[in-house]
């Protein structure tokens, strides 16, 4: 699997606080067959702590150093999740898309906004927009998540809304979103190990109600193409 949003780089956000937590679950993952990770660091107004893109870097390389002495065949990809602001693409040139392609994920859920015209913007300045766990949105419903598939945004569901004993709103919403062909990535936005896990119950879960083949595709084939990997990973489930 590929997981294509994550805090699991240590120290910059509210996800894992130290490098011995981030390589604790970059073990894991690669035990529950996840074989590449996109760590997307909040980049936020709203959150209460701005991280410099140096520190993010140099805690980057860090990581990937950690993970080569270990011998873990995992790959480590650099991204971010902005939240929707005001100037968001003067931010997204600072160098804030996914691994330096035209993809980037943003988070609507912080304040209401109108999606529609930033997706047309954003499209406009050449970038490809991902819709991060669009489910948690509070003020849109699911037609008008459906609207905004169709005006071309990509919709990234977290695991953990998509697990056979979850039914609040979120997780209703996620798998409509599923049953209609709606999703393009489902990923495990991981603050901490306990989410992280829920990309295998997850991928059961998919693979279950929707077929393997779905599944592959959501987990794997769809992320590796947005980071730009030739052969998508395999799944080892
Ligand atoms: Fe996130």
């Amino acid at each position: 699997m590929v997981d294509l949003h994550t805090h699991i780089l240590h120290g910059v956000d509210d996800g894992a606080s130290t490098v011995d937590e981030a390589v604790n679950m970059l073990i894991k993952a690669h035990e529950i067959g996840i074989n590449a990770i996109v760590l997307t660091p909040h980049v936020s107004l709203f959150r209460g702590f701005k991280t410099s893109k140096e520190l993010t870097e140099t805690h980057f390389n860090m990581l990937k150093d950690k993970i080569k002495q270990l011998g873990l065949s995992l790959h480590l990809f650099l991204g971010a999740e902005i939240d929707e602001h005001d100037h968001l693409v003067k931010t997204i040139k600072q160098g804030y898309t996914l691994e330096g392609s035209t993809y980037v994920l943003i988070d609507f859920s912080m304040r209401r906004a109108d999606v529609s015209e930033i997706l047309y913007d954003l499209r406009h300045s050449g970038y490809k927009v991902i819709v991060a766990h669009p489910e948690r949105i509070s003020y849109l419903n699911f037609h008008d998540l459906k609207q905004l598939k169709a005006e071309g945004a990509l919709m990234q569901v977290s695991s953990s809304h998509l697990l056979p004993w979850k039914f609040d709103r979120a997780s209703r919403i996620a798998k409509r979103l599923l049953r209609q062909g709606l999703i393009d990535v489902v990923a495990s936005d991981a603050h901490h190990m306990e989410t992280l896990l829920t990309m295998k119950k997850s991928f059961a879960y998919v693979s279950k109600t929707m077929g393997n083949e779905t599944a592959q595709t959501l987990f794997v084939d769809n992320p590796s193409k947005i980071i730009g990997i030739q052969e998508p990973a395999n799944e080892r489930n």
